[in-house]
């Protein structure tokens, strides 16, 4: 346990105002060159990053920063994890690209192994194999999520969530709940999405009843969309992210097994941000037991470079047609040498580190201490979260908002996201490797941000 002035050493002191001089041309600089709808550039952000490593960020001026939101979740062994840097750095010299489904690297291979060793095999104690289909960005697993759930029931249809982000290519976003998103595109969208709605457990003490009315509420609904026979698939995030960090009941999953079983549908989970120990276990439907046919990962699959992976129950797989030299679901990138390698690096590392990092009781005890410093503050509406995953949700006249506050604390040299579908909520996702102490040091910060 470090001596508490060693993490007040710790904590940012800036040595600009942010953002700093150089940030601000790049921002002009960016402001004319790139499509206007991408990055956010205002008097207050966007400071540009150089160099980061574990939970720290130091920008084009000299600033450091503590990232508490992983970058997007990416970067839960930390940034810059040692060992993946070595893979990265060998598969450089030796092969950075490859031909993805005619003549692979062997990276490839031995990712799709590790991969269903992780989820299927260890889930059916080795009776089933996982198979999978490589990806890019993370709405490409997605995509490839609900193009298996055709082949294999032969029903177009997809139920999906409110609240849901499952990303923006046109077939993810078809299953996106959020309205900003779709709307421009609504009329290119191809309409085999129906939404239901999205429980949540209640903090910090359940409520059982409540729970069961929730579940008994979005089951009805499911049965109701059924009914038509359209529906093929559940998609689902085990814990929604961008959605707001939404945890669901703990019936939740279950009651969604088993209402695909019934329907003869897929249960489809998206863990795109929720696994690789974001929730304290390798995967976050592993909380209920429920063992899904199809799992999206992507984000910290490999920590740094893009690369998703859409991994199926294998007799689910058989529905793809054995490839005869056309593959009719691949793209130039496919199971990019460097991308494998960081992937194979990182998930050793987590094999390595993560059951010791006591993510579950950590991140409760984190969670404790946040809810006890807002304890009475005007405006908080909930304080939630599971393993290293946490949110603090705001009322609306709260006196400052979300965004607001990521702003204010950036100033003080901690980066954190607004979340929720109308960024009701402030995110916390940090690195699982940062000390707990600086954790604290930095959740004290944002709740004097927040009580100021
Ligand atoms: C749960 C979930 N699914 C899918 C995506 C889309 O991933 P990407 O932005 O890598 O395409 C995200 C991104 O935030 C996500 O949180």
């Amino acid at each position: 346990m470090r001596a508490p002035s060693a993490i007040e050493d710790q904590l940012p002191k800036l040595v600009t105002p942010v953002p700093g001089p150089r940030s601000r041309r790049l921002a002009r600089l960016l402001k004319r060159h790139e499509a206007p709808t991408v990055t956010y550039v205002s008097e207050k952000t966007p400071i540009f990053w150089e160099r980061a490593a574990d939970a720290n960020v130091w920008d084009v001026d000299g600033n450091r920063f503590v990232d508490l939101v992983s970058a997007f979740g990416v970067a839960s062994l930390g940034h810059a994890c040692p060992a993946v840097t070595r893979a990265v750095r060998r598969q450089a010299r030796r092969l950075p690209h490859a031909m993805g489904d005619v003549h692979p690297a062997a990276q490839k291979a031995r990712l799709c192994r590790r991969l269903s060793e992780l989820t299927f095999a260890r889930w059916t104690g080795g009776r089933q194999r996982g198979q999978t289909l490589l990806g890019n960005s993370g709405f490409e697993a997605v995509e490839a999520a609900i193009k298996t759930a055709r082949l294999h029931t032969r029903r177009r249809g997809v139920i999906a969530f409110e609240g849901s982000y499952h990303g923006l290519g046109y077939g993810a976003l078809e299953a996106t709940s959020r309205r900003e998103f779709r709307e421009p595109f609504a009329d290119q969208l191809g309409r085999f999405a129906a939404f239901a709605p999205y429980p949540r457990k209640k903090f910090p003490a359940r409520d059982e009843a409540e729970e069961a009315r929730q579940l008994r509420f979005v089951e009805e609904r499911l049965h109701a969309l059924a009914a038509s026979g359209e529906f093929g698939a559940v998609l689902v995030e085990p814990v929604q992210g961008r959605g707001g960090e939404v945890v669901p009941p703990p019936g939740f999953l279950p009651m969604l097994r088993d209402f695909c079983d019934r329907r003869g549908m897929l249960l489809l989970v998206d863990e795109i941000y929720c696994g690789l120990w974001r929730t304290g276990r390798w995967f976050a439907v592993e909380h209920s037991g429920v063992v899904p046919d199809v799992i999206c990962l992507g984000k910290a699959l490999t920590g740094c470079l893009p690369l998703s992976a859409c991994v199926g129950k294998s007799d689910v797989m058989a529905a793809w047609p054995e490839s005869s030299g056309e593959a009719i679901h691949t793209s130039t990138f496919l199971g990019n040498p460097l991308a494998c390698a960081a992937a194979l690096a990182a998930l050793k590392a987590f094999e390595e580190v993560a059951p010791a990092l006591r993510l579950m009781e950590n991140g409760a005890d984190l969670l404790a201490a946040l809810r006890a410093k807002l304890d009475g503050v005007r405006g908080i509406r909930d304080v939630r979260g599971i393993g290293y995953l946490f949110a603090i949700e705001m009322d609306a006249d709260a006196g400052v908002s979300p965004a607001d506050l990521c702003d204010r604390l950036l100033a003080q040299g901690v980066i954190a996201i607004p979340s929720g579908p109308k960024n009701e909520a402030l995110a916390l996702a940090p690195p699982l490797v940062a000390p707990r102490a600086l954790l604290e040091a930095c959740f004290a910060r944002v709740a004097a941000a927040i009580r100021q």
